[in-house]
């Protein structure tokens, strides 16, 4: 039997949570309540304890005896944690590390999958310090249910209100589900752009954030592969328990690469590789001497080439990133890469491609046969492209 533990944070949508509860028992689920104390302001213990047929915990301290280990038990036993709903303060409180109620100091405790279900005013929603906090809770590799538009308690109308009560059962049962059917597994991926320097304060460049690979990394991880990540520059903050393996240059990455290929068991390339690189860089920085000026470039190597040419029995996923014929250009990757899967990446759609947090891809076998992911968080992609991977070392595909 699953576990699951729900944490109750203090706002109007508390009352919704009792739905959660007693949809996650009805299929069969052991379900532990913890609720902070504002939290109980708005619906009691008691009426959560009745539905999930388990004691309520609040109060930290309530047991003296037991407090200090009481978040810890909770932590290791938990299959997942759901917090519905999450307030704008608890939000900020996790995204800070503040362990002072039993919600957070269970979720700092745990290595179970946390899934996090907003709701509040949609001022506070769209508040920079809020989407700051919830940025931080996604790079920290928590999955969260964005609220939907519509009527507020507050009587405005807006973004803020909690997920529909299907849709968070229905993200409870998709991560329950989600099978370490990558155990034993060494994957590696690359993220975020490379660097060509032109003299020590300059360089060619992308605006790849990295985003799409840590959520590789971090779904692979979850799935219970060995993940080494080779990353270009980012601001991210790598998901924990990954190997990373920071490197600036197309030089850099590939010498990474090269060396952690041959105990690989997949290689997937999101990183976006500047192509070329200025023939010469100036080691002083370049003085402003004329109106124009010149530079000539040359190609960097190939990296996913160069893995396709001894790739042997190991799975090789590439990106493409198209603005235009996106199929066609992706299939002729496959080809002239030799790889098992592509994933066109149409970067020039809205919601799709560098910096965003969502993605829109086709997924494009080696036998030409194709999957459309719809827009979807890059989480959710890297799953669909995981499910792929799977299937292809004879596993099932999700
Ligand atoms: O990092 P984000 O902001 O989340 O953005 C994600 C992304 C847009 C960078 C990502 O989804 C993506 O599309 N990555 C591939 C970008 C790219 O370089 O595409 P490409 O079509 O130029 O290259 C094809 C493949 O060859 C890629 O797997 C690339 O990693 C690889 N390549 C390219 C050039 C080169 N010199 N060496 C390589 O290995």
């Amino acid at each position: 039997m699953k576990r699951v533990i729900v944490g109750i944070t203090g706002g109007i949508a508390a009352y919704k949570a009792a739905e959660v509860v007693r949809g996650l028992c009805t299929r069969g689920i052991e379900v532990h309540v913890l609720m902070t104390e504002a939290a109980t302001r708005f619906i009691t213990p008691l009426t959560m304890q009745t539905l999930s047929g388990n004691p309520v915990v609040v109060d930290m301290f309530a047991e003296p005896r037991l407090w200090n280990v009481q978040h810890v038990a909770y932590a290791r036993r938990a299959d997942l944690v759901l917090v519905a709903p999450a307030t704008a303060s608890f939000i900020g409180r996790l995204a800070a590390g503040i362990a002072d109620d039993m919600v957070c100091a269970t979720i700092l405790a745990t290595k179970a999958p946390v899934v996090i279900a907003p709701a509040m005013n949609s001022q506070m929603y769209r508040h920079p310090a809020v989407q700051a906090n919830l940025d931080r809770l996604r790079d920290m590799g928590y999955h969260l249910i964005a609220p939907e538009e519509g009527e507020l308690a507050c009587g405005e109308r807006g973004e803020g209100r909690l997920a529909e009560v299907a849709r968070i059962i229905a993200e409870v049962l998709k991560h329950l589900e989600r099978k370490a059917d990558l155990a034993g597994k060494n994957i590696m991926i690359t993220a975020g752009p490379t660097r060509e320097y032109i003299d020590p304060v300059r360089f060619v460049s992308n605006p790849s954030s990295g985003k799409m690979g840590y959520a590789l990394a971090g779904a692979a991880r979850d799935r219970g592969a060995r993940v080494v990540l080779v990353s270009g520059p980012t601001a991210l903050r790598p998901p924990s328990g990954v190997q990373v393996i920071p490197v600036t240059t197309t030089a850099e990455m590939l010498a990474a690469v090269l060396e952690h290929f041959p105990e690989m068991d997949v290689v997937i390339k999101a990183a976006a590789v500047v192509d070329y690189r200025p023939q010469t860089t100036a080691e002083q920085k370049l003085k402003k001497g004329s109106d124009k000026l010149v530079l000539t470039l040359e190609r960097n190597p190939d990296i996913l080439k160069l893995l396709g040419e001894r790739k042997g029995d190991k799975i090789l996923v590439g990106f493409a990133a198209e603005t235009q014929s996106l199929v066609e250009n992706a299939r002729e990757k496959i080809k002239a890469k030799n790889l098992d899967l592509i994933v066109a990446n149409d970067v020039g759609q809205r919601g799709a491609g560098f910096g965003t947090d969502t993605n829109i891809a086709t997924i494009i076998r080696r036998d030409g046969t194709m999957r459309e992911i719809p827009l979807c968080s890059k989480q959710e992609l890297a799953h669909h492209i995981l499910d792929e991977v799977v299937a292809l070392t004879g596993g099932e595909r999700g």
